[in-house]
């Protein structure tokens, strides 16, 4: 097999007590193995910033840190990345801002990335982009080493053209995708309007099916929906440590009869206020309040974006609300914690839940959705999932609802809440089989073939 160069944002490694420690998450865990298989290497920013690193190794893979100051972080991170692509190619939940003060940081660290991986980039080694905040980088490899192979991932949604027509540097981002040989995307969806604004913005020509000509070279299209390591959950899910943890969150939570569970990132697209005035609404008409819990996890996200804290204030009055109009003395029945768990402790709130509600107004995919799934070994559980997830597309035994229409969240909740078992049985089995057979393995295996095959 061949070297494989990821390039992302983030190295999967940060600082902790002056020690590099493995971050936890899907893309890291899918691709270790790959990379220490192959011997290769990761382009990425360490998390800290003013800080010069030179390349190091860590469990077999050799980290090559990208610096950033703190002036960059700003613009390119909070600003360009975080304050005009992200709620842009979010269906525009909250209005973009375009910034040139933003945009220039964005292309001088996405040229710094290029030049870093061209670095480490020899050979017939295979260049592995990840998401939107390095959209420019491919092109710019390509100029630094024409001959590489170069792979894109989009971890988020490509929007629709309509909305993509807005940016002001819409043909430069277009064309900084193309210098790739393979772009993948989680949705057929975003296949579609990438191909569309290609054509439109970059005059790339279609060709046979999922391909487009463009300065001379084809370059191929692909879904391939992220996953995770589902065994992995499995596993920790049937623990003792774990399972004991389970039953004690549900005594904590006054053994109500249903527990009904929210994790997301605190972020706007997450619907998480939305997903609150729905339970607000079970509570007015359930004829007794107190079978129902209801828990939201929120990590902490993004704190320096004023739009992330707008929502955090927000979020938390409303939970305040509920708690007011509905609690009683010694019962709340929204649990909200603003805090990341640790993996078992996650895990435990997922096998204590009944009902898992995964409701955003626009996911790339959605991996809550799916680990969710993963845990329910023994008792089937209920997952409500959004339309507008990526995840929703693979996960068609959910009850599927439009999270923007709140009387609808209402009734689904009740509906998951009083389903027979039997039924709830089918649908979870079912899930379980996509969330088996589509692990983050398979994911990584059918990306890195069209690359190899380059
Ligand atoms: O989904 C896109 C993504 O960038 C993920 O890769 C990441 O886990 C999450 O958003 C949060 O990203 P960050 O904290 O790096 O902005």
């Amino acid at each position: 097999m061949r070297r494989i160069i990821v390039i992302a944002n983030r190295l999967p490694v940060a600082l902790k007590d002056d020690q590099w420690v493995t971050s936890p998450g899907g893309l890291v865990r899918a691709l270790e193995p790959v990379l220490q298989r192959v011997n290769g290497s990761w382009v990425g920013w360490s998390g800290d910033t003013d800080m010069e690193l030179e390349p190091f190794e860590h469990d077999g893979i050799e980290q090559v840190p990208v610096p950033l100051s703190s002036a960059e972080l700003d613009g390119f991170y909070y600003g360009f990345c975080n304050s005009s692509l992200w709620p842009l190619y979010h269906d525009a939940i909250v209005a973009p801002e375009f910034h040139r003060h933003q945009w220039h940081p964005y292309v001088r660290v996405n040229r710094r990335y290029a030049e870093y991986a061209a670095e480490v980039l020899h050979g017939d080694d295979v260049a592995w982009v990840q998401d939107y905040q390095l959209q420019l980088v491919p092109s710019m490899l390509r100029e630094l080493r024409p001959d590489a192979t170069i792979g894109f991932y989009l971890h988020i949604p490509f929007p629709p053209i309509e909305l993509f027509a807005r940016l002001p540097w819409r043909r430069q981002i277009i064309e900084g995708l193309l210098g790739a040989d393979v772009l993948a995307f989680q949705t057929r969806a975003s296949v579609r309007n990438f191909a569309q604004a290609a054509r439109k913005y970059g005059r790339a020509e279609p060709q046979a099916r999922s391909q487009l000509a463009w300065q001379g070279r084809t370059i191929t299209l692909q879904r391939a929906p992220i996953a995770i390591d589902t065994a992995h959950f499995e596993t920790l899910a049937q623990s003792h440590s774990v399972r004991t943890r389970a039953a004690e969150l549900r005594h904590e939570m006054g053994d109500a009869k249903r527990i009904i569970l929210g994790v997301d990132r605190l972020d706007y697209t997450k619907g998480i206020d939305l997903r609150l005035k729905a339970f607000a609404g079970l509570l007015e008409r359930a004829q007794e309040p107190r079978e129902y819990a209801f828990v939201q996890v929120a990590v902490p996200s993004r704190e320096d974006v004023p739009a992330y804290q707008d929502l955090r204030a927000e979020i938390e009055q409303l939970v305040g609300r509920i708690n007011g109009d509905h609690g009683e003395p010694g019962w709340s029945p929204v649990s909200y914690l603003y805090r990341s768990l640790d993996l078992e402790e996650l895990i435990a709130y997922y096998v204590a839940a009944d009902v898992m509600l995964v409701t955003p107004l626009r996911d790339g995919m959605n991996l809550v959705a799916k680990e969710y799934v993963a845990t329910r070994v023994k008792d089937p559980g209920v997952l409500i999932l959004s339309e507008f997830a990526g995840a929703a597309e693979q996960l068609r035994s959910a009850l599927v609802v439009n999270p923007h229409d709140v009387d609808e969240v209402t009734a689904t909740i009740y509906r998951a809440a009083v389903m027979e078992r039997r039924e709830a049985r089918v649908r979870m089995q079912r899930l379980r089989r996509t969330v088996r057979k589509e692990d983050v393995f398979e994911w990584a295996r059918i990306c890195l073939a069209m690359l190899d095959a380059v």
